[in-house]
């Protein structure tokens, strides 16, 4: 299968960076074709709401880093959203990604499958609520099926993650799609 990882820590070295390395490290055992996008490393601007891409047939005003994935994700069968929970949802690296699918969502509407793979500090039954509501919406809306989620709350450094048992059912996930 192609997978496309995105992830949106700013943290190299992070809990969620250890989550999707061990994801990607799953999925390659099992012989899946892996692109990864860390979208806090990459260029990536926020959408204008200009409407650009309503009348050039899904092309972006902006030339940057984006428009490399969302060629790479016309073709993807799974993208794999990774995140830090901030203040409740995504992180604004990732958010920034998911808001420029607005130029590419008649192309990349339907016939995929969508994961979630986020950390928190916060342990709370209610921790991920507004972040997995954000990302089922998200799914009706594109018409992906959910592959699956992986919410490691309770982990405000990778030090803690570590010492749970979140990174190898990341790997799991990897292996057993
Ligand atoms: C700007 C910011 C906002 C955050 N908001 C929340 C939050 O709303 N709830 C929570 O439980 N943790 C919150 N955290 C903690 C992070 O989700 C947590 O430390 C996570 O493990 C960081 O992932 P990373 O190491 O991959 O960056 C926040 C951290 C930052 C820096």
């Amino acid at each position: 299968m192609k997978l496309t990882v995105i992830t949106g820590s700013p943290h190299k070295k992070g809990t969620t960076n250890l989550l999707a390395d061990q994801f990607i490290a799953g999925a390659k055992v099992a012989g899946h074709e892996v692109v990864r996008f860390d979208a806090a490393f990459e260029n990536v601007k926020p959408c204008l709401a200009c409407e650009y891409c309503a009348s050039h047939d899904g092309e972006c005003i902006h030339k940057d880093t984006m428009n490399d994935l969302s060629k790479q994700l016309v073709d993807t069968e799974l993208i794999v959203f990774v995140t830090p929970l901030y203040y409740f949802g995504m992180s604004a690296q990732i958010k920034a990604v998911i808001d420029r699918f607005h130029a590419s969502n008649a192309k990349i509407a339907g016939n995929k499958k969508a994961m979630l793979l986020a950390a928190a500090y916060g342990a709370d039954d209610w921790t991920m609520e507004g972040l997995e509501k954000m990302y089922e919406s998200m799914l009706c809306f594109l018409a992906w099926e959910d592959a699956g989620k992986l919410l490691a709350i309770g982990c405000p450094a990778r030090e803690v993650l570590e010492q749970t048992n979140y990174p190898q059912q990341a790997f799991e996930m990897g292996k057993n799609l």
